[in-house]
């Protein structure tokens, strides 16, 4: 214990008497056990976390260490019913204990064995919910919350049959990141705090349920699942869905889960998962929890994908038939060193998580791949990040293009930018051209295994590189952190940025628009879907005659990529080329990836004769979307 060894340090070193030594050494005991002002008793809790504007829990008082959930699903309600037991560690001699709810209609609260005890809920915010306190006495090991989620509890999405591939079964999922758990488990909602959980889930015995824990591989004729997560985890991390899916194997500890109709596709499409998990762990050490399945949503799962620890949730938009997609399972795997075991301390150090990610995935891919395809990637990246760039300047949002964010009082679905994910991985590739390869992985590797299943904040990450990492005040000079973290754009130091394949493409678009070669013309000879969503990322100067020419050659109207299809779109959508609006209109409506959405639905915002279009075929389309998508859009349109 951290006040024992400063004790017997200072006895060693002759700095106390014996008689003191004594003394001082009772005072500790008396501290220790707690008659002391707030002293932390746990080891693993030891440091107090940032206070965190996201979440109305008291965590530095008394923190949550496990849950136990049991609920029964209600399809034709549209709610989970049942209970929630917190188990907590009480640091302060607290009488109250504080949690996150949202639209939870909650029927009793009981403490350790059985009592029931008072609660209130305070007022309710749209983005934060309402803060539950619950009367304990300083002896109670934990409370039992009795309750209900709403019909639009927010991180649940209950689908229609007609919305699966099988057109048979319902089926639910839920999206917990960034704040959204406390919709569907009363909880201490902030990632800073972690608790391992099981649960018992009781469902439709036609369906399977999953959750991010270990997960069974085939069906129960009594539909009651149990699930156990041992290793602790943050709320954004709860995860469940049910529904009609089977597993296969894709190697000795991964798989997918899929719809029957869906599933030797998966399995082909994500044929390098495991080569995967294998090349990560001899980068930053071994894969910490067990298995890694991934499961395969329908249409409307508002991400590309979530980590959520031992199962993946991922969009059926990356099956794309020629395995072109596959870097969207490398960054979420990336996720189980990066996030789920070293993990942004409030929603303000996101960068911690998704930069991290994706210099992460990068390599990964770089690794399996090559150097060429990563350096594909990487300029995609860079493209993205600098029109990101531009919009949060020209919108005067300055600050959100600094690494380190202040979303106090906002949603933190406001820091969900190029910024966290690609001005990170660029800060990181720095980092790595400064010290070099070798040593930046053998800091990162130490790194995840010294501060595993720890939050991390953006001060102590700086502490621990300018510390263990860079050498001398030259290279922290050369690295520039603090221009990179606190201030905004992109700094000099910057690595350039280059791919010889992209160059090719690169070419042909200068000739191109400007006229000097028509589609035909155009070498796409042993093109990729990279080399494509560049081409058409660089595309000006379009009229109706340049984008009829390059449906006419290339038919990007009826691509089955979802990635290049969404390109081709914004094109589309400017210049009213209306041969394709019967497609748009029918990827707006089976897909509701909201990265596709968003810039879909602003460009067509834009003019009256495109908005009036969008908001019929919205009418159509909003009651198949997640909440987290049709809130953006209900936005973007102005719509209610
Ligand atoms: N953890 C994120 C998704 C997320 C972030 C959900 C914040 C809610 C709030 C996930 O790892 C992610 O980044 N997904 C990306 C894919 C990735 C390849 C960039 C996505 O969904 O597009
Ligand atoms: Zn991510």
């Amino acid at each position: 214990m951290f006040v024992n060894s400063v004790i017997i340090y200072l006895f060693a070193k002759r700095k106390l008497s014996m008689k003191n030594y004594i003394y001082t050494l009772i005072l500790s005991v008396f501290i220790l056990i707690g008659c002391g002002p707030s002293t932390n008793t746990n080891e693993s809790t030891s440091t107090d976390l940032s206070k965190d504007a996201h979440s109305f829990a008291n965590f530095n008082d008394i923190r949550v260490s496990h849950i136990s959930l049991n609920l029964a699903t209600d399809f034709d309600k549209k709610v989970l019913k049942g209970t929630a037991k917190l188990f907590i560690k009480n640091y302060s001699n607290s009488k109250k204990l504080i949690l996150d709810t949202k639209k939870l209609s909650i029927a009793k609260v009981t403490l350790d064995d059985g009592e029931e005890t008072q609660f209130v809920l305070g007022p309710e915010s749209d983005i934060f919910g309402q803060a539950m306190t619950i009367d304990i006495t300083p002896d109670t090991k934990f409370v039992t919350v009795e309750y209900e989620t709403s019909p639009d509890a927010e991180a649940l999405q209950w689908l229609s049959p007609e919305q699966t591939l099988g057109k048979v079964h319902p089926f639910l999922f839920s999206q917990s990141q960034a704040i959204l758990a406390r919709s569907w488990v009363p909880c201490q909602d902030g990632p800073g705090v972690k608790f391992t959980y099981d649960a018992i889930i009781k469902t439709d015995p036609d369906l399977i349920a999953l959750m991010s824990a270990e997960n069974g591989t085939e069906k129960n004729s009594d539909g009651i699942y149990s699930f156990k997560m041992d290793q602790p985890i943050s709320s954004y991390l709860l995860a469940l869905t049910i529904g009609d899916l089977k597993f296969a194997s894709t190697g000795r500890n991964s798989g997918v889960y899929a719809e029957p109709e869906m599933l030797d596709k998966a399995v082909w499409e994500l044929e390098s998962m495991q080569s995967m998990i294998d090349s990560a762990e001899t980068m930053y050490g071994p894969y910490a929890w067990g298995r890694y399945d991934v499961v395969i949503l329908p249409p409307s799962f508002p991400f590309g994908g979530m980590e959520n620890p031992r199962l993946t949730f991922a969009t059926p938009t990356i099956i794309a038939g020629d395995r072109s997609l596959v870097a969207l399972v490398a960054h979420e795997l990336a996720h189980s060193w990066s996030g789920n075991l070293v993990t942004n301390e409030t929603w303000n150090d996101f960068w911690l998580n998704e930069g991290f990610t994706v210099y992460f995935e990068q390599r990964i891919m770089e690794k399996i791949f090559g150097k060429p395809y990563q350096e594909m990637l990487t300029k995609l990246g860079m493209g993205d990040l600098e029109r990101t760039l531009v919009e949060l300047e020209e919108d005067g949002k300055i600050e959100d293009t600094h690494l380190y964010l202040e979303l106090d009082g906002r949603d933190p679905d406001d820091g969900l930018t190029d910024v966290a994910y690609e001005k990170g991985r660029f800060f990181l590739q720095t980092v790595e051209s400064v010290v070099g390869r070798k040593r930046f992985d053998a800091f990162l590797k130490e790194y995840f295994s010294e501060n595993k299943f720890k939050p991390m904040n953006t001060e102590r990450f700086l502490t621990q590189l300018n510390t263990k990492l860079l050498k001398d005040d030259a290279e922290i000079a050369a690295v520039n952190a603090n221009e990179w973290i606190y201030g905004p754009g992109l700094p000099d130091n910057v690595p350039a940025v280059n791919s010889t394949e992209l160059d090719r493409v690169e070419r042909s678009i200068a000739k191109f628009n400007n006229d000097l070669i028509d589609a035909k013309s155009i070498d796409t000879e042993g093109y990729t879907t990279h080399h494509w969503l560049y081409l058409l990322r660089g595309l000006k100067n379009l009229n109706i005659d340049k984008m009829q020419a390059l449906d006419d050659q290339f038919a990007f109207s009826k691509t089955g990529n979802s990635e290049i299809a969404c390109d081709w779109f914004k094109h589309c959508i400017e210049q009213y080329y209306k041969p394709a609006y019967p497609f748009i209109k029918s990827f707006l409506i089976r897909v509701g990836r909201r990265k596709f959405l968003t810039p879909l639905y602003e460009r067509l915002a834009k003019t009256e004769e495109n908005k009036s279009w969008a908001l019929e075929v919205y009418k159509k389309a909003r009651p198949g979307y997640h909440s987290v998508s049709a809130n953006t859009i209900d936005e973007v349109l102005n719509y209610r």
